[in-house]
């Protein structure tokens, strides 16, 4: 074993690791061996040496996505959609995933952001705890429980279930909740390294919400919803304190639009507001991050003077469990961020860097999208179901959001 993991070392130009390998006691080592082993590492590298095609828009043909909007739905239609929903979670058929694996650092929050809390005119929550109120009131309504899945990561699964278990789960019944963690990749240094961390060993980090899929499929969720004859789950964020994640519209309209993926928009505040819009990308469903848009884009309007880029993604998606299946099996494009990140030296002796220090690897959810040749995309009202907590100041941040969510209830 131990020389499979040096041969590996070895082969990826990784010899500090072996150095560092033979300074550690023998349980150390062997957790270390096995670590190397359950790597993969070749991906991460190959990903560094590569750096320079990093994923990109660059050629992709960029057009406009069709979308309906809530406010233009005649009477009937809407009755219908909704009652075809209804009728969808009335039977049992309808769960709730929730992605809480982020690190949420520009909120600088201590702990998990589902443990965040905010002071509201209905009293003081945990964002967490908002969730749960959501699907109590939903099963109430319709006369199900309905289960509730949660994504967390290797850094904070431990304590979410902590706390979870401390605040017996909101009321919710135990039995329904199942959390789950996501993926994680080495990070690698800005010189091609992989690092130590202060376990002693191989330094990684989650890898972006976009390890969803196959992290509900390895950790056995997509078998216990469909032992639990679920067929339409809904995805979302954490941080969207206004997020409706029971909304039978939004079921009806991708079943009678005869599709298998769904999300909900709202249109941007102004040409230059950065967030992520839908979009086609070579004739398939996606979402371009607003710093990918091409300038010429950016303020572009159609004929009744909306902006042809104007549907940004909130976090709020639905799809049919085929569909989530199908994508358990793709392999996800990577995009680069660079972070900083301690890590110690070759003595054992802690690095804290004042400068982004590495690469870390994540994948988006929405990347996923590009599998499919349709969506359907809601467009909703902001200031009904839009007001997410990303920083612990100005925009997007617990005032603006509590500010949106008092002015709603
Ligand atoms: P964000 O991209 O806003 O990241 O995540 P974040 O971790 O909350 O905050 P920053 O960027 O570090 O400040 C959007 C949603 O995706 C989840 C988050 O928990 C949030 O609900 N997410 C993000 C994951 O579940 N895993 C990840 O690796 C990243």
């Amino acid at each position: 074993m131990e020389e499979m993991a040096v041969e590996i070392l070895k082969k990826f130009n990784q010899e500090h690791i072996i150095d560092w390998m033979n300074k550690l006691n023998n349980e150390e080592k062997n957790k270390l061996v096995e670590q190397v082993l359950n790597l993969n590492i070749s991906q991460v590298v190959d990903l560094y040496n590569n750096l320079s095609k990093k994923f990109e828009i660059g050629d992709k043909k960029i057009e406009k996505i069709s979308v309906t909007d809530i406010d233009k739905l005649s009477k009937d239609d809407f009755e219908n959609h909704k009652n075809k929903g209804i009728e969808i979670i009335k039977n049992g058929k309808y769960a709730v995933v929730t992605m809480a694996g982020g690190q949420g650092t520009r909120l600088g929050h201590k702990g998990p952001k589902g443990t965040f809390k905010v002071d509201l005119k209905d009293g003081d929550k945990y964002l967490f705890q908002i969730i749960v109120e959501s699907l109590q009131k939903a099963n109430e309504r319709y006369g199900v429980i309905i289960p509730w899945y949660l994504m967390t990561s290797e850094e904070n699964n431990d304590q979410t279930l902590e706390f979870l278990e401390e605040h017996n789960y909101f009321g919710y019944p135990k039995e329904k909740v199942k959390l789950f963690k996501q993926g994680k990749a080495p990070l690698i240094s800005t010189e091609g390294k992989l690092l130590i961390g202060k376990d002693k060993l191989i330094k990684e980090a989650s890898d972006g919400n976009g390890s969803i899929y196959k992290s509900l499929k390895v950790d056995g969720m997509l078998d216990d919803m469909k032992n639990n004859n679920i067929e339409w789950i809904f995805v979302g964020g954490v941080d969207n304190i206004l997020l409706k994640i029971v909304d039978p519209l939004l079921v009806g309209i991708t079943v009678n639009q005869n599709n298998k993926i769904a999300s909900k928009s709202v249109v941007k505040t102004n040409p230059r507001e950065r967030a992520g819009v839908f979009c086609k990308i070579d004739g398939k469903p996606g979402i371009i991050e607003y710093s990918e848009l091409p300038e010429e884009m950016v303020e572009e309007v159609d004929e009744n003077g909306e902006l042809v880029f104007g549907d940004v993604n909130i976090l709020s998606h639905l799809y049919n469990i085929d569909a989530l299946g199908k994508m358990a099996d793709k392999v996800m494009p990577y995009h680069i961020a660079v972070k900083k990140s301690e890590y110690l030296d070759e003595n054992g002796n802690l690095v804290v860097p004042e400068d982004k220090n590495v690469y870390k690897f994540e994948s988006f959810i929405f990347d996923a999208f590009s599998n499919f040749d349709d969506i359907s995309i809601l467009r909703v009202k902001r200031e009904e179901e839009f007001a997410p907590i990303k920083n612990a100041e100005g925009n997007d941040s617990p005032e603006t959001a509590i500010k949106l969510y008092n002015a709603r209830i």
